[in-house]
């Protein structure tokens, strides 16, 4: 049987002593006081076992992993009408981006590109009673976990330099691809990505993509077949213009967020999340990259 505990101790134990770190996310003030040197890893298995090594109980600010747990809500709500609006593509484009946006009339790329957030946020508010309060509820429940909370601070810290997300939804809503007021849609999304999460309370609220749309407590979320399409949209777009990257020395679905965080799945198996707060160019943790690499090559468990 493989010792998963020994692997992802010796991951951590090789990595967190690499110079090169990547660089802390800046353009959201807030993320900046992150400590460079923080490094989780956080493994649940699908039959219950679960194993960590390093900073995995810290919470950090999930970003747009937000956004995989955004969709499958709106796909609950709206199943196959939400193509209509967001298109399952991959840009090839950094994940903030506009010049497709325009040019393809207002339909975004994909739900995990930041105008596809937008739209996703949308539907979100429209469908909810009390969007926040009621969106954070499903997080906390497919996570099994009421301690979870958005983050206000960084939330107000995106809302005061967010320029690119006022650019996106106003162009949205140019196309009247937007239902909601703009300044509500970025409320929302702003609140949405500022949620505070650990990499164990990430693994656990990501179970049910790897376990065909029901959570820890076995409650079915979203259909059999939409979990297999939010895996397909991961893994084609999770990672933006590093999505080719990731699937070539990883394999797996997965998301990522700026503050560093990083969750992917073999489903049926495993969830597996890392926190290094260092980016590398293309926005995505230097070292949780790595330790995916390591791990899918050691354990030969990976989709391909
Ligand atoms: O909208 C933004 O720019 C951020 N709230 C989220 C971006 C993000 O996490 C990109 N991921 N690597």
């Amino acid at each position: 049987m493989t010792d998963f505990q020994s692997i992802i101790n010796n991951i951590h134990n090789q990595l967190i002593n690499e110079e090169v770190k990547g660089v802390v996310a800046s353009y959201i003030p807030e993320l900046f006081k992150q400590d460079i040197n923080s490094f989780g890893i956080f493994l649940q298995h699908i039959d219950g076992s679960t194993y960590s090594a390093g900073q995995a109980e810290t919470p950090f600010s999930i970003q747009s992993i937000s956004k995989v747990l955004a969709l499958s809500k709106a796909i609950a709500f709206e199943d196959n009408r939400i193509w209509q609006r967001v298109d399952v593509e991959p840009s090839g484009n950094p994940f903030n981006h506009l010049s497709l946006l325009e040019l393809e009339n207002g339909i975004p790329r994909n739900p995990l590109i930041n105008s596809g957030a937008l739209v996703i946020a949308d539907i979100l508010l429209t469908h909810l009673k009390n969007p926040k309060e009621d969106f954070l509820n499903y997080v906390r429940t497919i996570a099994n976990d009421q301690t979870i909370n958005y983050n206000t601070k960084v939330a107000a810290s995106e809302k005061r330099t967010g320029y690119t997300n006022y650019a996106a939804a106003n162009l949205l809503k140019s196309f009247k691809n937007l239902t909601n007021d703009v300044d509500d849609v970025l409320d929302f999304y702003f609140h949405q990505c500022s949620i505070d999460m650990s990499c164990s309370q990430l693994a656990k609220a990501f179970y049910l993509f790897a376990n065909s749309g029901k959570c820890v407590n076995n409650i079915q979320h979203i259909p059999v077949s939409q979990a297999k399409r939010i895996n397909a949209i991961m893994l084609t777009c999770g990672f933006y213009d590093e999505a080719g990257e990731f699937a070539f020395r990883v394999g797996l679905p997965g998301k990522s967020g700026v503050g560093g965080g990083i969750v992917a799945l073999l489903p049926n198996k495993f969830i597996i999340s890392t926190w290094a707060p260092g980016l590398n160019a293309k926005g995505n943790s230097l070292l949780g990259m790595q330790a995916l690499e390591l791990f899918t090559t050691q354990t030969k468990l990976s989709i391909f």
